[in-house]
């Protein structure tokens, strides 16, 4: 094409392309723009220049000038973008909120000792061949108590005083005092054989001193099945006391009362200096609790026992305080 002033155009706007692609950040970007595409560009000068050309000439350069102002735009919107994104990536690094907590020794935490010693009861337990039940925490009445063979006037009840919840009938909503409810609530959904373990948060109207809190823990176990005598139940709290606490120990029954077991008994373990901890109560499922619980107690016989899991946890570590496992304070619960 023999029209000087095309080439002219054609090398300027190469150049002002690469000047624009080549530009550092935003600010060099706009000083570029303006340098080859304002009034005293090169560019500006050729198209002021224009109106010495013959008309055919004028077109043809005035088209080439059309196309290389639309290629400078494009570049520039571009880098643009690109500068932009750049911009915004930086800010998003420099703001960036790290917000995990990285300690040297214990990155990822751990159980409190309550739930390490409840998930190791269970795991001997299921060792033993008992499966985990649970059951509400919020019981009513009949589960509690009066279903338990404890009547409204039974003295078995101020031992485990009560916080009652203002929902339907007054006095009829409670939060659980022991997880014997839940040995109805499984007869209710299961035929025999049963053979279950029930951890689970319980709560008492107690004030709260070393040796007791308002609000623990404790695990139960209920069997029922045909032929089930007191020596399975002793042999049962001997076995477990072996296997959770270690050879060495033993465990012994001594005769006592509770209105849901017939004959009832206390358990103690022996540690290996002689010495004995009072763990919890056991007995023979009483025939009105499993008639209760809609089993023939001609048929089935059965046992329970159950003990309370903090004060286990506490002997354990030599913790000489049961509040102390109600503690927030990491530098404590941190050492178990
Ligand atoms: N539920 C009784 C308590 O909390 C313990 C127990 C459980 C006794 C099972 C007998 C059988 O004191």
């Amino acid at each position: 094409m023999g029209n000087p002033a095309t080439d002219e155009i054609e090398q300027l706007g190469a150049a002002a392309v690469d000047r624009i692609t080549g530009a550092a950040d935003l600010d060099a970007l706009a000083a570029a723009l303006a340098e080859v595409t304002g009034k005293g560009s090169p560019l500006a000068g050729v198209k002021r220049s224009l109106g010495g050309l013959d008309a055919d000439a004028r077109r043809e350069a005035g088209q080439v000038l059309n196309r290389v102002n639309g290629d400078i735009g494009r570049a520039a919107a571009d880098r643009r973008a690109e500068l932009e994104a750049a911009v915004r990536a930086e800010r998003l690094a420099a703001e960036r909120l790290d917000l995990t907590e990285v300690r040297p020794d214990r990155s990822v935490g751990h159980l409190h000792l309550v739930t390490q010693a409840m998930e190791e009861l269970e795991d001997v337990f299921v060792g033993m061949g008992f499966t985990v039940a649970e059951g509400p925490e919020v019981e009513d009445d009949w589960h509690n108590f009066t279903g338990l063979n404890i009547p409204a006037y039974h003295p078995a009840r101020d031992m485990q005083d009560t916080f009652f919840v203002d929902l339907g009938e007054p006095g009829d909503v409670v939060l659980r005092t022991h997880t014997s409810p839940v040995q109805l609530r499984v007869m209710e959904r299961q035929a025999p054989p049963i053979y279950v373990v029930v951890p689970g948060r319980v709560h008492r109207n107690e004030a709260r001193d070393a040796t007791h809190l308002a609000t623990f823990h404790q695990i139960e176990a209920l069997v029922v099945d045909e032929g089930i005598t007191f020596g399975h139940l002793a042999g049962t709290i001997e076995a477990f006391t072996r296997a959770y606490f270690g050879e060495g120990f033993g465990s012994r029954l001594r005769p006592s009362y509770f209105p849901f077991t017939e004959p009832s008994a206390e358990f103690d373990i022996r540690r290996p200096d002689g010495t004995w901890l009072e763990l919890g109560g056991c007995g023979m499922v009483h025939p009105t609790v499993l008639a209760n619980g809609g089993i023939d107690p001609e048929r089935y016989t059965g046992f329970a026992f159950g003990f309370g899991i903090d004060r286990l946890a506490l002997a354990r570590h030599g913790i000489p305080d049961l509040r102390e496992i109600l503690s927030v304070d990491v530098r404590l619960l941190e050492q178990f």
